[in-house]
């Protein structure tokens, strides 16, 4: 029988300050696959936590005067929290300090041990405290004094110290089979390769003990050293389901493996070789899928909290509301690839997928019902063809759904649902209810009936991405939501059974329409921000040389008269004078934000090597440089005793 259990993973944050969006992102990604897979009638398990051992956290700690233990205290509470906040509904949560991880950690090194996988020797590399990693050899130059890390970029600290390894070696041609018997074991597929070709390289031995720090899981039978943070972190997944604690054996095998451990793409490596070998050194099976996200950038970088371009989780739900950017996350943030963060997007996103697409159809509806007292709606043993046709793309969106969860493309799933959504916009257009309704009553009805059914199958199938608004939209419906052990919800609801009773509710989602100048503080610092970024990193991209500048021409001219164009709300009318080269007439389009009174008089920089541009009837005869920033502008003014037509170079 198949097993009817999901068991989903997410990567434990290290907690050396609050949840930004990027854990927030993995998390969420992990919530709303356990949600579908309750949908689909499994029993679910859901781990999330905090890793809190290691260099990285004692020197966080050391910094902020505290004891590192007191010290990651201080965050829990704000990981639960934020994990409120959102909906996120694990069933664990698990901290590495917790004591039964710490001794199974200490009963699997002693089992290793005894097995010959771990053995005593000597260590010299560089290592990397933010990564918590050693830079691999390929990745030094030969001979070099000072090396950067190839993962963050950050110089790292070369170590020579006596440790334990673990004799990963001895796993490589095993980690080769697995890829190639499992290709589903790393989704998406460009990362399978990725680790392949790493592999293939040739594994070393893994050093998993320290001597240089005490913030660690005291390693068994040698007081001088503690476990690497990796060999104590990744063992959580098993620790947390009972590994290792007397009497959890039977919960253990009632879990493992899991289904699904979602990760982003900077620790693959950890997860997709050090992890499978330290399972098959333990005696357990592989999980079934990673599922690796890229990253959320804004611009080139990376969103990271030391980039100083995090976006604080708390802001946005309060901004924008929960179940905004439970969707926007897992809509717009590809998997497989890195995506762009924007706050214009979440804006659009709002107005015109919840807002108008999914809030719109609904009020409609149920607007149409109500007006001609059809509230009450039973399912028809007797569907015109139309809507017999859409009740065949329901079913079509439901199977699909469930095949792209399944797969771990949660974005794809949200998108196919979305396509159910558009189509039922056009059978209501198609079928008018409105004008039916004096003319066919059976057939309004039976429309009205089509697109409440539509909806009720659509509210379920995006529960598990919105969960509060989808239980107001079924509400209005007369649908209560319950989640039932080995029956999948979504495949009852694709057959459109039973009655539905109208409630008419508040719109589900308000269109978002505040202009920058009535945005907060904080949102104008984000917006402004990451548009700066961006930009920044397109003019990086763009690099011309000094060949490329010196075509330009550009002078000093005294803007002697201005005048707005009639005809334009945009253009200005300017006469300007450069000296030796004569006078021009340019058009420049600032009547928006610069009055006569800015302009004439002053001198300023125009290009003059432009062909003569007509606009709007006039020629203009080059182009004034102006300085855009928060909506102001401001013409670029050289100092007073520059003359007239002198070159900029
Ligand atoms: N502690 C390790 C994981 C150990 S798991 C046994 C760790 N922690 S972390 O806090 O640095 O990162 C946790 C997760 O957050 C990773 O999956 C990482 O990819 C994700 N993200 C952090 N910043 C991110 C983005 N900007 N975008 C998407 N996810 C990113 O690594």
């Amino acid at each position: 029988m198949k097993r009817n259990r999901f068991y989903v993973t997410t990567p434990i944050y290290y907690v050396t300050a609050a949840p930004h969006l990027g854990s927030l992102y993995s998390t969420l990604l992990a919530d709303v696959a356990a949600r579908f897979h309750k949908l689909f009638g499994k029993e679910v398990f859901f781990l999330t936590g905090t890793d809190e051992h290691g260099q990285k956290i004692a020197e966080a700690a050391k910094k902020a005067d505290k004891d590192p233990k007191e010290f990651v205290d201080s965050f829990i509470p704000v990981y639960k929290d934020i994990w409120k906040l959102y909906n996120i509904d694990y069933s664990k949560f698990m901290r590495t300090t917790d004591e039964y991880h710490v001794h199974a950690v200490q009963k699997w090194i002693i089992q290793l041990q005894q097995q010959g996988d771990i053995y005593k020797g000597q260590y010299i590399g560089w290592y990397c405290t933010p990564c918590e990693t050693y830079v691999t050899e390929k990745d030094i130059p030969q001979g070099a004094k000072e090396v950067t890390c190839p993962s963050c970029l950050r110089p790292t600290n070369q170590l020579s110290e006596e440790c334990y390894f673990f004799k990963l070696s001895a796993y490589q041609d095993r980690l080769l089979e697995l890829y190639q018997n499992y290709p589903d074991f790393i989704t998406p597929k460009e990362r399978l390769h990725e680790v392949i070709s790493f592999v293939k390289e040739g594994l070393k031995d893994l050093s998993i003990s320290r001597t240089t720090i005490s913030w660690g899981i005291p390693f068994p039978g040698d007081a001088k050293h503690v476990t690497y943070v990796w060999a104590d972190a990744l063992n959580n997944y098993i620790t947390a389901i009972g590994y290792g604690s007397q009497g959890k054996e039977q919960e253990l095998e009632y879990w493992w493996p899991a289904d699904m451990q979602i990760l982003g793409k900077d620790i693959v490596r950890f997860h997709a070789v050090y992890w499978p070998a330290f399972l098959m050194a333990t005696g357990l099976a592989m999980p079934k899928t990673l599922l690796v996200h890229g990253w959320i950038k804004v611009g080139e970088q990376k969103m990271s909290k030391s980039l100083g371009n995090a976006v604080d989780p708390k802001f946005l739900a309060d901004t924008y509301g929960v179940d905004v950017i439970r969707y926007y996350l897992t809509r717009k943030m590809t998997i497989t690839h890195d995506s762009q963060f924007s706050l214009e997007d979440i804006e659009k996103s709002i107005n015109d997928e919840l807002a108008n697409d999914l809030g719109n159809l609904l009020n409609r509806c149920l607007v149409l019902a109500y007006k001609y007292n059809y509230t009450t709606i039973q399912s028809s043993t007797n569907w015109s063809n139309s809507a017999q046709k859409l009740q065949t793309e329901c079913g079509k969106m439901a199977h699909e759904v469930i095949e792209l969860v399944e797969l771990g493309y949660l974005y794809r799933a949200v998108a196919r649902i979305w396509d159910f959504i558009h189509l039922v916009n056009a059978f209501m257009q198609q079928e008018a209810p409105w004008k039916t309704v004096n003319l066919d009553k059976a057939l309004f009805e039976d429309t009205i009936a089509a697109v409440i059914f539509s909806l009720r199958t659509i509210g379920i199938a995006l529960w598990p991405v919105m969960p509060e608004k989808m239980e107001k939209l079924l509400m209005s419906l007369g649908y209560n939501l319950k989640i039932t052990p080995d029956q999948n919800i979504l495949y009852q609801a694709i057959k459109w059974h039973g009655v539905c009773t109208l409630v008419m509710l508040e719109p589900l989602f308000q269109k978002y329409e505040r202009k920058i100048e009535e945005k907060t503080e904080e949102e104008k610092k984000i917006l402004i921000h990451s548009q700066a970024i961006s930009e920044g990193q397109t003019a990086m991209k763009n690099i011309i040389t000094i060949d490329d500048f010196v075509k330009v021409d550009m002078r000093v001219g005294l803007i002697e008269h201005a005048e707005p164009l009639e005809k334009s709300d945009k253009l200005m009318k300017l006469q300007v004078d450069f000296g030796p080269l004569g006078k021009r007439q340019i058009l420049s389009g600032v009547r928006k934000y610069l009055t006569v009174d800015d302009l004439q008089g002053k001198k300023g920089i125009f290009v003059i090597n432009f062909a003569p541009r007509m606009m709007m009837g006039y020629e203009s005869q080059g182009m004034m440089l102006t300085a855009e920033s928060d909506g102001n502008l401001s013409i670029l003014q050289p100092g007073a005793d520059i003359a007239l037509g002198s070159k900029i170079k």
